[in-house]
């Protein structure tokens, strides 16, 4: 046991070890993200078990590829290699479907919609759900109040990875699916150190994955975004596991993306939308998509057409940018990542002259959405810009300006552009899509070179 006690220092970022501090990851190139672990959750116990369980023993097998489809094509469920989740904004995200003995680590906020989706998705497809975090009571009412078919489900209350094993294994092939809900609260007798630990999160989802691949049950693991600094979060499983998907959105919004950053089997640019309502999460089409309501320009208020993995989106920007009291005034933004934004003050300081620096600035997204496409950094900056000369931006535009209006456009204008460092506005990826957005929304795109033209607006 002594061994276990030694100081090591784990990479927050990729999950590496090392016995020593290092300023940079070498394992992922990380600045600054080794923390130092005491106690018992060194993985040097996991990696030891790893090797011996490949270490050349009595059973060395290998696999016939023309056996291996024979015998797939014949397994009890019938099912082939892909099965749809029966939620196309799931399906989307994923690919075709869920692929079967994959593995999907499904990554959020805490309180974003994890359980909520996924018994959602148990409620239309069947599965086992296990529930470490709640009661089968607890999810039994959650069953009810989405309206789903409470036969669907097999709850296993467990914390334990040694009776999730026992229990998929002995029931071979009577999931498709199994949920794990949450990886932070598994343990595995084979691991180290307490619940929670990396040891105990890595080990954990390792076997996991190892039964997915035996037994051809796809399982999703759910894993909490943890503070940036806390090194057990799921960040450190994505090198394991087949597809990682993100489901985020602004908490006090009700509009949630799902992402996936990491597919073997599909697309990493596709995104599905939902909404969070009283019954659940709701599937939102492209059409439903555009947040935006029609009508007068607003001081502060700017349309933008993003792209997000294939579709375009409406949407509005907001700007508050009032004078500070304070010697640091406040920057608050929600659903326009924060560095951006910082860049996109500095950028409209220096090029239009507004002296931000002595501004709060608030900004966001209607329908508290995050949005990670650069192409809507001109309608923040022009939001920004209408909100310090407290005027809207669209009835003042002198006719002949934009090439696609005759004077004004009640229904308003749309921006579309990244900013550069210098003030230019430089085209964005998929113009072509995002101008037909905005023409079926009866709005014109603004073009203009650099955000110094905002000033005749
Ligand atoms: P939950 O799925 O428990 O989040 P996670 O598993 O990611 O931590 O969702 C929590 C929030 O969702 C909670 O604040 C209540 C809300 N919610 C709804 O608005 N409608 C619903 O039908 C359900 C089940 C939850
Ligand atoms: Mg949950």
């Amino acid at each position: 046991m002594k061994k276990n006690q030694e100081t090591i220092f784990v990479c927050k970022n990729c999950g590496n070890e090392f016995n020593k501090w290092l300023g940079q990851c070498s394992g992922c190139g990380e600045w600054n993200s080794l923390k130092e672990v005491k106690s018992s959750s060194s993985l040097s116990s996991l990696s030891r078990k790893w090797s011996s369980r490949t270490k050349i023993g009595k059973e060395v097998k290998i696999v016939n590829l023309g056996e291996k489809n024979e015998k797939d094509s014949s397994t009890s469920l019938g099912m082939t290699h892909v099965f749809s989740t029966e939620i196309s904004e799931f399906d989307r995200v994923l690919g075709k479907g869920i692929v079967r003995g994959s593995v999907v680590l499904f990554s959020g906020e805490p309180g974003i919609g994890k359980s909520t989706l996924l018994t959602q998705l148990i409620g239309k497809i069947g599965g086992l759900y296990v529930a470490g975090e709640e009661s089968s009571q607890q999810i039994g009412l959650r069953v009810n109040r989405l309206g789903l078919d409470a036969k669907k489900f097999d709850i296993l209350e467990t914390n334990s990875i040694e009776e999730i094993l026992e229990l998929v294994e002995r029931t071979n092939n009577v999931y498709k699916i199994a949920i794990v809900d949450s990886i932070q609260v598994m343990s595995s007798e084979n691991a180290t150190g307490v619940i929670g630990s990396v040891s105990q999160i890595k080990d954990s989802a390792f076997r996991l994955i190892e039964l997915a691949k035996k037994t051809g049950v796809a399982i999703f693991i759910v894993g909490h975004v943890t503070k940036d600094g806390d090194i057990a979060g799921p960040k450190l499983l994505e090198h394991m596991v087949d597809t990682v998907l993100y489901f985020e959105g602004e908490k006090n919004g009700d509009l949630r993306i799902l992402r996936s950053t990491k597919n073997r089997f599909g697309p990493t640019d596709e995104v599905g939308v939902f909404k969070m309502e009283e019954k659940g999460l709701r599937e939102i089409k492209s059409e439903e998509i555009n947040l935006i309501g029609a009508g007068e320009a607003k001081v502060g208020s700017v349309t933008t057409i993003v792209i997000e993995g294939t579709r375009p989106m409406a949407i509005e920007i907001q700007a508050l940018v009032t004078e500070s009291f304070s010697p640091m005034p406040k920057r608050n933004f929600v659903g326009v990542d924060f560095n951006r934004a910082q860049l996109l003050i500095a950028v409209a300081q220096k090029t239009l002259g507004i002296p931000l620096y002595k501004y709060d600035v608030f900004l966001s997204v209607t329908g508290g959405m995050k949005i990670e496409d650069t192409g809507m950094d001109l309608a923040v900056v022009a939001a920004m810009w209408s909100s310090y000369k407290e005027k809207p931006i669209n009835p003042s535009v002198p006719s002949g300006h934009l090439p696609l209006t005759k004077g004004r456009n009640k229904n308003g204008l749309v921006f579309i552009g990244e900013v550069s460092l210098l003030g230019e506005v430089k085209k964005v990826k998929n113009m072509e899509k995002r101008e037909k957005e905005a023409k079926s929304l009866g709005r014109d795109v603004i073009y203009i070179n650099s955000i110094r033209e905002l000033k005749g607006l």
